[in-house]
């Protein structure tokens, strides 16, 4: 019996639409991110049968490996990172169109072995031409190789490319790739990914706010006081010092996952779940949204610490970082969104390595009750409505209310109404990018970053980080497994706020 066959649930997912036969070439198969996400996230989509019927996978990158490795590589990494158990039917059925070829990014070399592969594959799998190109290589190797497979196009069939992050380093360099993609490729085979967007959680917002009709009447600068995000991570830069000393926490989180985050929080109602429509409001919220200036912009590094119960480094200390490096690790700002909805609302966000814990959420803080009429002192445990939305870890959202205390009298405390996915739904949930590649056969760009959205973002990173061109923070500011730089706790103080409580 198949994982699918013994799971009713999985089999219930069989009957959703299935992509056209296709082959998908990952750039940069020898990476991490093919290892820890890509495989596994195709093998279970191929538990639950939603890959094409006719599919074939093409790894490629630097490193030379036949494709006896490559299965091998692959499937040590479906069974270390799947979050099914292993299955050899499945892996077989997959590692069968499974392929490798050495190409060098920076020339043609290579290119037309790689299509004249395609080409073979195409007859053996009826794949009818039709191809996903995925982008996990750094930015730099992306013009060359969209040109490459431009000028190498065949008549039949669609293309899709998706690339990964980071999309450029500032606006200017991200203007450049999207004019060097847009050269070749319209704006609906591109799919430029952001993983945050793949959450359940995430998506699951949309649903919170636009499906239920309780919220959006509430939704605004007249009931709600401000807006809180934390992306905290008590990891630390696991190894990626090259990328990260010049990404800092700034370009790394803030200009994707956080500012998506805040886009979905404030957009308005689109009037479909189309990608344009969805990625219009979204654009919207991006355009209007600016920090009030350097006073409300906090720059962190880590030092060394205790992350939970573990002694750790310091950021300066951690293999190929700078001794004196100023890369932050931590960033918190006040942002506005400057319209109707949210004007004078504050949106109050923070990200960080090194955290005390990994969590993620966004808390909408309500105003407080205008005149609770009980008797002095009785409210004094409740604190104003929140709601919580929980994107991760225990996935879920939580409603603080004032309930009374059982017993003699009027006291009043604050309880949560939760609902746990972990306790609603069977099925667990989906890693992000099962959802993102799955969408990107289908050609559904609803949950990938448009061209004019991106640049959006970097605009407000561009002039984040000029801001910060005037000052040298005295590194590292913060130790590591604590919630950051006093300082962050003092962007809210100096506004009779805090973050929340944890
Ligand atoms: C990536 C960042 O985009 O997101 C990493 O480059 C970070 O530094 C990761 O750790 C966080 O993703 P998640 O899904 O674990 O919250």
């Amino acid at each position: 019996m198949t994982v699918a066959e013994q799971n009713p649930l999985l089999e219930g997912l069989r009957l959703r639409r299935r992509p056209d036969p296709c082959i998908l070439v990952i750039f940069g198969a020898s990476g991490d991110l093919t290892s820890k996400k890509l495989m596994p996230a195709l093998y279970a989509l191929a538990v639950r049968r939603l890959l094409p019927e006719r599919f074939a996978i093409v790894g490629a990158a630097r490193t030379e490996e036949s494709d006896d490795d490559f299965r091998e590589r692959m499937k040590k990494a479906v069974q270390d990172y799947a979050r099914d158990p292993f299955d050899e039917e499945v892996w077989s059925s997959l590692s069968n169109g499974m392929h490798y070829i050495t190409l060098d990014f920076a020339d043609d070399r290579g290119e037309d072995e790689l299509r004249d592969t395609l080409t073979k594959l195409d007859d053996e799998h009826e794949t009818g031409g039709n191809r996903v190109y995925y982008f996990a290589v750094p930015p730099s190797a992306i013009g060359t190789l969209v040109q490459e497979i431009a000028e190498r196009r065949g008549a039949d069939g669609w293309i899709r490319l998706i690339i990964e992050k980071p999309f450029g380093h500032d606006l200017q360099s991200a203007r450049e790739l999207n004019a060097e993609i847009q050269e070749h490729f319209a704006e609906n085979e591109v799919f430029r990914i952001d993983h945050y967007l793949g959450k359940e959680t995430v998506q699951n917002m949309l649903a919170l706010r636009f499906a239920n009709g309780i919220f959006e009447p509430i939704w605004n600068r007249q009931f709600i006081d401000h807006v809180q995000i934390t992306v905290a991570e008590s990891i630390g830069i696991e190894g990626r010092a090259g990328y990260y000393e010049q990404a800092g926490a700034i370009r790394d989180i803030f200009q994707n996952h956080l500012l998506q985050l805040v886009a979905i929080t404030a957009m308005e109602p689109p009037i479909d779940f189309t990608a344009d429509s969805v990625r219009n409001e979204k654009v919207k919220v991006l355009k209007a949204l600016h920090t009030p200036g350097p006073k409300h912009l906090v720059r962190g590094q880590y030092g060394p610490g205790f992350v939970e119960g573990e002694e750790v480094r310091g950021y300066r200390e951690e293999e190929g970082v700078a001794p004196s490096s100023m890369t932050e690790t931590f960033v918190a700002a006040k942002l506005y969104v400057d319209n109707w909805r949210w004007a004078d609302t504050p949106f109050y966000v923070r990200m960080g390595k090194r955290l005390a814990r990994r969590e993620t959420t966004i808390a909408i803080q309500f105003k407080r009750a205008p005149h609770p009429p009980f008797e002095d002192g009785s409210a004094e445990g409740l604190r104003p409505n929140v709601l919580l939305i929980h994107v991760q870890p225990n996935e879920g959202v939580s409603l603080a209310i004032g309930a009374k205390v059982p017993g003699q009298g009027m006291t009043i405390r604050t309880v949560h109404m939760d609902f746990l996915y972990g306790g609603a739904f069977r099925e667990g949930l989906p890693d992000a990018y099962e959802r993102l590649i799955l969408d990107a056969m289908l050609g559904d760009a609803t949950l990938f970053t448009r061209s004019d959205e991106i640049e959006e973002q970097w605009a407000l990173v561009d002039a984040i980080v000029g801001m910060w061109q005037r000052d040298r923070p005295a590194f590292p500011n913060y130790a590591a497994g604590t919630w950051g730089p006093s300082a962050a706790d003092e962007l809210l103080h100096r506004d009779g706020r805090s973050w929340r409580r944890h």
